[in-house]
């Protein structure tokens, strides 16, 4: 693929100037890419037809080069719901039975947590080529083992990163790397709701198979569930993985009301090797400040949530007196602070910024189901096409691991109230996108 077709077709995404090294698992997205699998079909069998399964059928059922020819769940309704879409679909309620389904090519899994990594395993053992939902495990050795294991089977797995697909990030991590918010000084991340994370429930029984997410047995929580995509900004970002966490986490609102065990209160501070602080807070009990991801720099901001760039201003010019009356006459002075005649104000930038592309759609990061135009359709599309090729991109899936491998180390240094580094034996090989 030459880089003018290239760029001709992320122009549409609204990526005109994009580069496709740093970027290589867009590579899809090219027309010729794309001529090259017109009019074929990938057979789908999808595992976990709740929330998250049903948000893939609506995209799935668009897609002319999707076939969904099983589906699978273990909880009736859901499997019912999304039989609605897909009448012919061979139904199942063991997901083993649909991976000796011959016709399945390729699987997508949107199933809780803890059954992430035996899924993907078997699917990849009997043949398949996997999409899995985030995060890619429930362990730190399962998350090894799935990576290893695809390794030496060569099969293609994507998990449900779509951060990296979504216009928007692409764009801004192209601006951040050629510098132009100097250099990277600071990644602050925050996921705010004000909900009790909870799903309605049908009957007592099944508390704990529909709100697996409250209950450590299933889920790492907030870490797994929203941290996940969050934390892979850093990486991407400072092009080098982070070398040591520390984290503090408690249960202070939503167990008055029920008997859940994942923290509904999170911190943690990442450091990179050149000294570089990542943030990552969730509070689920109050949501003044929604979602946040920023990039500082030396020279400026960017803003990821909602596509902005922000200079930082030039530093104050003229006499000290000059520089107090200016600042009075702009309405700064609320942190102002006097230092004989050399007094310059430090007052946060008041410069409006600028949007780093036009259409930006924008979530806020309050739904638990999905959002849209984030980049999961064409995460979705770049499985499929890499299952039609056999070919597993590059980079994409380390990207995931990582962000992984992260989430749970901050959950363990959360719990074990320690500052950890993740274990030689957990690093694979990473290249920066840079
Ligand atoms: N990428 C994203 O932005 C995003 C957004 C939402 C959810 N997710 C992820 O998707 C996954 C699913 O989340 P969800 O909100 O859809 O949860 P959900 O509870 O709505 O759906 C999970 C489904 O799996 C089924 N299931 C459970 N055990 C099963 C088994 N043994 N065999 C077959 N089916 C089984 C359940 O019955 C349920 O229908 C999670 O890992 C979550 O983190 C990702």
């Amino acid at each position: 693929m030459n880089r003018k077709e290239f760029l001709s077709d992320c122009g549409k995404m609204g990526l005109a100037g994009v580069t496709l090294s740093l970027f290589p698992w867009l590579e899809s997205c090219s027309p010729k890419a794309k001529l090259a699998v017109q009019g074929e079909k990938v057979r789908i069998g999808i595992i976990g037809t709740g929330s998250r399964g049903l948000f893939h059928i609506k995209h799935l059922v668009q897609m002319p080069q999707a076939e969904v020819v099983a589906l699978c769940d273990n909880y009736r309704p859901h499997l019912d719901n999304a039989a609605q879409y897909y009448p012919e679909a061979k139904l199942y309620d063991d997901y083993r039975r649909l991976l000796e389904n011959r016709d399945v090519q390729g699987v997508i899994i949107a199933t809780p947590l803890y059954l992430h990594a035996p899924m993907t395993l078997a699917a990849m053992e009997a043949g398949k080529e996997v999409f899995c939902e985030k995060s890619m495990a429930y362990t730190l050795d399962e998350a090894l083992e799935v990576y290893n294991r695809r390794k030496a089977l060569g099969r293609v797995l994507f998990i449900g990163q779509q951060r990296l697909f979504d216009p928007k990030y692409v764009k801004a991590m192209q601006m951040i790397h050629e510098g132009v918010i100097g250099e990277v000084v600071g990644v602050r991340n925050y996921w705010y709701r004000n909900n009790n994370w909870r799903r309605e429930v049908p009957s007592p029984e099944l508390e704990r198979h529909i709100n697996w997410r409250l209950y450590s047995e299933y889920s790492r929580g907030l870490m797994t569930e929203l941290a996940c995509h969050q934390l892979q900004n850093g990486s991407w970002a400072m092009g080098q993985l982070p070398e040591k966490v520390m984290g503090a986490g408690s249960l202070i609102h939503w167990n008055k009301e029920d008997k859940r065990d994942v923290y509904d209160t999170v911190s943690a501070i990442f450091t990179y090797p050149n000294g570089v602080n990542m943030t990552f807070e969730s509070i689920i009990s109050n949501k003044h400040f929604g979602m946040g991801e920023q990039i500082l720099g030396t020279k400026g901001t960017i803003d990821l949530v909602t596509a902005m760039h922000y200079t930082d201003e030039p530093a104050p010019k003229g006499s000290g007196m000059h520089q107090f009356i200016e600042q009075i006459e702009r309405g700064v002075m609320s942190n102002s602070v006097f230092a004989g005649t050399s007094w310059a104000a430090e007052s946060s930038a008041l410069a409006p910024g600028k949007p780093i592309m036009q259409d930006v759609k924008v979530v806020s990061g309050e739904s638990s189901v999905g959002a849209e135009a984030d980049g999961s359709k064409e995460l979705l599309e770049a499985f499929l096409h890499a299952v039609i090729t056999g070919k597993q991109p590059e980079k994409v899936l380390e990207e995931s691991y990582y962000a992984t491998q992260f989430a749970l180390l901050a959950d363990k240094a959360m719990h074990e109230n320690a500052i950890l580094t993740l274990d030689e034996k957990y690093k694979v090989p990473y290249e920066p996108l840079k």
